[in-house]
Parts: C-alpha cells; sequence; structure tokens
C-alpha cells in the first residue's frame, strides 16, 4: 500500500511556490493513499524565532493548509513537536548518520554559507530529524518540491545503512515523488535563477496566500521580465529564466503543458501574457484566501483537529519507534 508523509516549516506563511510545489499535489494524494502531513515545528529551531511567533504560526499554518483542501478527515494533520517519536527516532539515526554526508547537503551549504561557526546545530542536524519524519511512518512517497530531494536521498542512505548495519528490514526506504512539469521549481519574481521562497527579503519575489487580488496583480506586473515576445515552443525559451518562470507558472495553474500555453501566447509580449496570469492566479488563491479567513476564526476548532491528529500520529509511529530502540539494543 501507498503511505504518503510529508511536511511543511510552519513560519512564513504559505507562498505559491510550496503550493504548486506540494501542497496541491498532497491534497490530490489524499484520495489515493493514506496521507500524514505536518507542521515542521520543531525543524523551526533551526533558526532563532520568538516564542510567541512560533506557537501562533502552527495555528495559523495549519489553517492554511486546511483551506488549501488538506482534509483532517482524510489525512492526518498534526505538528511535529506534539509527537515525541520524531525527536527520539531522529537521536537514533544520529547514530547512523555521517557527519560527511550531512556536510554535502546544498541546503546546509547554503543556509550557512561563511558563517558555518556560528550556525546551531539543529541546523547542521536538520535532515536527519526529516529522515526520522519519514521512516517513522513508514512512508513510500513523499511528496516534496525539487529542493527537498537530495533530502530524501539522504533519508534513502540513512535506512539503508541502519537496515544494514543492525541487520534489520525494519525501514522502508521511501521515495521523493516530485511533480513533473514546471512545478516542482517555482523560481522567484525577482530572478530567475532563485527559488521562490518565504526567506527572500523582498515580498515582491513571491506571491503569499494571504496577498489581496490588487497585491497579486500587482507583483506579477512588477515580475522580472525580458522584452522579447513569446516564443511558440518551450526550448526556445532557453536562457530566459524570468520568461520560462512565469510561462511555468501559468501551466502549472491552469493544468496545461508549457507548449499549450505557449501556443495561446506565442508572438505576444508581456504586456498581454501578465494580465492573464494574474487572473488565473486570482482565479486559484482568491477562494483559498476566503477559506484561510474563515479557519482562522476558530482557533480552538484548529487546535481540537491537531491534538486529534497527533493522537492518530503518535499511535501510527510507535510499533516503529519500539522496533528501533530493540534494533539497537535499547530495548524497554
Ligand atoms: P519547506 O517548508 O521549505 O517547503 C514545503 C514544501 O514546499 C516545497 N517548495 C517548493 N516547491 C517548488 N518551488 C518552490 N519555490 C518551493 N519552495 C518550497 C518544498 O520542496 C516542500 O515540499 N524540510 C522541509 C520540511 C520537512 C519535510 C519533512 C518534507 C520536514 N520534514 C519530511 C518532507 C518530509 C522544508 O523545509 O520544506
Amino acid at each position: 500500500a501507498m503511505r504518503v508523509v510529508s511536511g511543511i516549516q510552519p513560519t512564513g506563511g504559505l507562498h505559491l511556490g510550496n503550493l504548486l510545489g506540494a501542497i496541491l499535489r498532497w491534497v490530490r494524494m489524499q484520495d489515493e493513499a493514506e496521507c500524514l502531513f505536518f507542521l515542521a515545528d520543531l525543524h523551526s529551531l533551526s533558526e532563532h524565532m520568538d516564542p510567541a511567533e512560533r506557537r501562533s504560526s502552527v495555528r495559523e499554518m495549519a489553517a492554511a493548509l486546511i483551506a488549501s483542501g488538506i482534509d483532517p478527515a482524510k489525512s492526518i494533520l498534526f505538528a511535529q513537536s506534539a509527537v515525541p517519536a520524531h525527536a527520539e527516532l531522529c537521536w537514533i539515526l544520529n547514530g547512523t548518520a555521517r557527519m560527511g554526508w550531512l556536510s554535502r547537503m546544498t541546503q546546509w551549504k547554503d543556509k550557512a554559507g561563511k558563517d558555518r561557526e556560528g550556525k546551531s546545530v539543529a541546523l547542521f542536524d536538520y535532515p536527519v530529524l526529516q529522515a526520522a519524519d519519514i521512516l517513522l511512518y513508514q512512508a513510500t512517497h513523499v511528496p516534496v518540491g525539487e529542493d527537498q530531494k537530495q533530502h530524501i536521498e539522504l533519508t534513502r542512505d540513512i535506512a539503508l545503512k541502519f537496515n544494514n548495519d543492525f541487520e534489520t528490514e525494519l525501514f522502508v526506504v521511501p521515495e521523493p515523488f516530485i511533480g513533473g512539469g514546471t512545478a516542482a521549481r517555482v523560481m522567484s519574481l525577482r530572478d530567475g535563477s532563485s527559488k521562490m521562497s518565504k526567506s527572500d527579503p523582498s515580498d515582491m519575489s513571491r506571491i503569499n496566500l494571504t496577498d489581496s487580488d490588487d497585491t497579486i496583480a500587482q507583483k506579477i506586473r512588477k515580475a522580472k521580465t525580458d522584452p522579447e515576445p513569446l516564443p511558440d515552443n518551450e526550448a526556445a525559451l532557453e536562457g530566459r529564466s524570468e520568461a520560462k518562470n512565469l510561462v511555468g507558472i501559468y501551466a502549472a495553474v491552469t493544468g496545461e503543458s508549457v507548449d499549450q500555453v505557449l501556443q495561446r501566447f506565442a508572438g505576444q509580449g508581456f504586456g498581454s501574457f501578465k494580465p492573464a496570469l494574474a487572473d488565473a492566479l486570482i482565479a486559484l488563491l482568491s477562494p483559498l484566501r476566503t477559506r484561510l479567513e474563515q479557519f482562522r476564526k476558530d482557533p480552538a476548532e484548529l487546535d481540537r483537529l491537531l491534538a486529534e491528529g497527533a493522537a492518530r500520529a503518535s499511535a501510527m509511529g510507535a510499533p516503529t519507534l519500539a522496533e528501533a530502540y530493540r534494533a539497537v539494543g535499547l530495548a524497554h
């Protein structure tokens, strides 16, 4: 059977990259598989944050996921920190993961930059906790954007080494499940060579779930482009990263292929393409935003749903955690 596990850091709200690369795909998988989705609040400890803000960000992201179509009646939705087994299994896997493996993670290298000495141990160990998130539930598929692929490959390495070292078949070796097409890597609206991200200091670089229709239209109007008209096929977009990104977003939002979109807009400039893109984005996001505003009004209900999800996730992960303790000789 297919078991789907994925998570999102709760900090900073949902943006279009998260939605297209991950969340809207999670929504579709709910009807095909047993799904666990969580708010990676333990992962957020890798960077300093005001505790009150961390607390409220969990609810805010839970509301955003439900507004986007994650249905707590179909999927198990919870906060990572409410299931202590994640942290416990992480510690067990710390005995298996190698310093060299973690040192090669591009996310670590990007985030640490020149200041490795000043970074938290949690930032370095981040991918081992991510491996624990996945292996705890015997996930077969992990739907993520392209940027998480390396972490899922590391998870596979950890699972294989643990199984081998302790002569067990405990861990299922999971598959990264990355969307085809242009949704897997949505780029910044200001720079076609860096990914759309919540940590970009410029809010103009991304579309947020909370942006008003006017803001969406304005961000698309101001998005970086080039002066050339659009070509009639995808290959001809090579080397035009900003143009490629906008057309890719349009295709991902409408469910068309890049070539289909280009055939419609071939020969036209961004003056006519951008308003069409803004309309498509507003049609997608505006109903989600309205739903988000409704769910936000009932924090007690959100807390109840998350508590229920945590209880179900704990029960589901307990046998694997117990078996992991036993495999390393810590039966209790
Ligand atoms: P996070 O919170 O950065 O992002 C959540 C999901 O959104 C995807 N994503 C993107 N996809 C396409 N284009 C983009 N510009 C873009 N930006 C983000 C991410 O690939 C991700 O799927 N480490 C994870 C959270 C995590 C996790 C896990 C994921 C913790 N444990 C276990 C899967 C399984 C993260 O920081 O995602």
